[in-house]
């Protein structure tokens, strides 16, 4: 195929077979689910991996499961991303700022002390509407370069456009950038954070691979979507959210903004290290994954009366489970926090989500780590609530028990 970024030829390097879209929760359980494919294509010019089949937007986000956890990890990083705006001048009390895939709201609502106004941008009809009763202005609405006008006559220009976990969900990312250059004020700024490609794959997070997951960005990658764009890449940040992150800063004045100190050392790292022989690594150990994962669940489920829970009504868990292709009951239930998907059944595996109080009054034997982003936390919670002896079952970066 032909890449979405750079328009040159891409290789297949990956096929995770057929999944269902992983957030389309059931509300009964669907024998003859409809799957899509999941093939990886890596381009060689740009050096960003991207799906080669990508599903219209409208379907996977219109109406939406997704809610950002409340979570401590989550509040930590909301704190150090903020740090990192503040202490090189990104954002301050006379920044006004547009979210893109805010969500509910949580991380405009941190910010909204620190800055001088905010306003929400997110598709999904049943959480904007959830943020704007929480007192977060929020558009239900895709962002493109008809909302971006409209926010623009609305408001005038935006110094800081944030996109956090959601830039990679459009299989057009021109389109979002378009709208950014025309919101975005002389000087301003657009900071993306995404899982980084280096992360995904040293760490063999092949679960991160769904439908909604369409690029998996390198800074090469992102230089050269942002520069067809107008927009130049100068700065970096780092983190180890959700296996591994990276937060890309855009300005907006192509030729004075002067490179950061640490996007030439990340670049530098990045040349080094991606090249075809991680691709083809990863491929491998995503096999052996599947295989040593199969072996660990079927050992646990001979031995008698044991019982396996996931914990986390995840997209990336869905890939995973699906993946490994469990017989039925291998998986009794899925625990998960989140009010919305409770009572709701994971696409293709039908198993039934439940609440954290349920897993505590019926704890299993194992627990499948499918939030394994939220490790130390969601261990951490188990364990105080009483439960010292089910054991967590870690998949990446290669199986092991918590
Ligand atoms: P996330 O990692 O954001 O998922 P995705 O792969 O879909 O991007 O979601 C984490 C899930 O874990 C979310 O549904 C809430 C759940 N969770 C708990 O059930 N308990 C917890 O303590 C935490 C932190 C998360």
């Amino acid at each position: 195929m032909s890449c979405r970024i750079c328009g040159s030829n891409t290789k297949t390097f990956l096929d995770l077979g057929n999944s269902p879209p992983a957030n389309s929760l059931l509300s009964k359980p669907i024998r003859e689910i409809n799957k899509f494919p999941l093939v990886l294509e890596y381009c060689t010019n740009c050096k960003s991996v991207q799906l080669r089949d990508c599903l219209d937007a409208e379907d996977l986000y219109k109406h939406y499961f997704y809610e950002t956890p409340k979570s401590l990890t989550l509040d930590q990083h909301y704190r150090y991303l903020t740090n990192f705006l503040e202490t090189r001048n990104y954002l301050n009390k006379n920044t006004t700022v547009v979210e893109v895939g805010s969500n509910v709201g949580d991380y405009l609502k941190f910010i909204q002390p620190k800055v001088s106004s905010i306003l929400g941008v997110d598709p999904a009809e049943n959480i904007a509407h959830k943020a704007n009763k929480e007192g977060i202005p929020t558009i239900p609405d895709f962002f493109n370069l008809d909302v971006a006008k409209d926010i623009l006559k609305k408001r005038g220009n935006v110094d800081l456009i944030i996109a956090r976990h959601c830039f990679a969900h459009n299989s057009n990312p021109h389109e979002l950038l378009k709208a950014s250059k025309e919101l975005l004020s002389k000087d301003g700024h657009l900071v993306i954070e995404n899982a980084y490609v280096l992360n995904t794959l040293e760490n063999n997070e092949f679960d991160q691979i769904y439908h909604e997951h369409m690029f998996y960005f390198s800074i090469q990658s992102m230089q050269k979507a942002l520069s067809i764009n107008g927009l130049k890449l100068i700065d970096i940040m780092i983190s180890l959210i959700h296996g591994g992150s990276i937060v890309f800063i855009a300005s907006n004045i192509q030729k004075v903004a002067k490179k950061s100190d640490s996007l030439e050392k990340y670049l530098n790292h990045e040349l080094t290290f991606l090249n075809e022989e991680l691709l083809y690594n990863f491929a491998r150990n995503t096999l052996k994954i599947k295989d040593d994962l199969k072996k660990i669940i079927r050992d646990i489920i001979n031995s008698e009366k044991n019982v396996i829970y996931s914990y986390g009504a995840t997209a990336k868990g869905n890939t995973l489970i699906n993946f490994l292709e469990l017989e039925d009951g291998v998986i009794s239930y899925c625990v998960d926090s989140t009010k919305i998907k409770q009572n709701q059944f994971l696409p293709g595996s039908n198993i039934r989500i439940v609440d954290e109080n349920f897993a505590k009054s019926n704890p299993p034997n194992y627990f499948l780590l499918t939030a394994w982003n939220y490790k130390d936390e969601i261990i951490k919670k188990v364990r105080e609530a009483g439960d010292l002896d089910s054991i967590f079952i870690v998949p990446f970066p290669s199986p092991h028990f918590a």
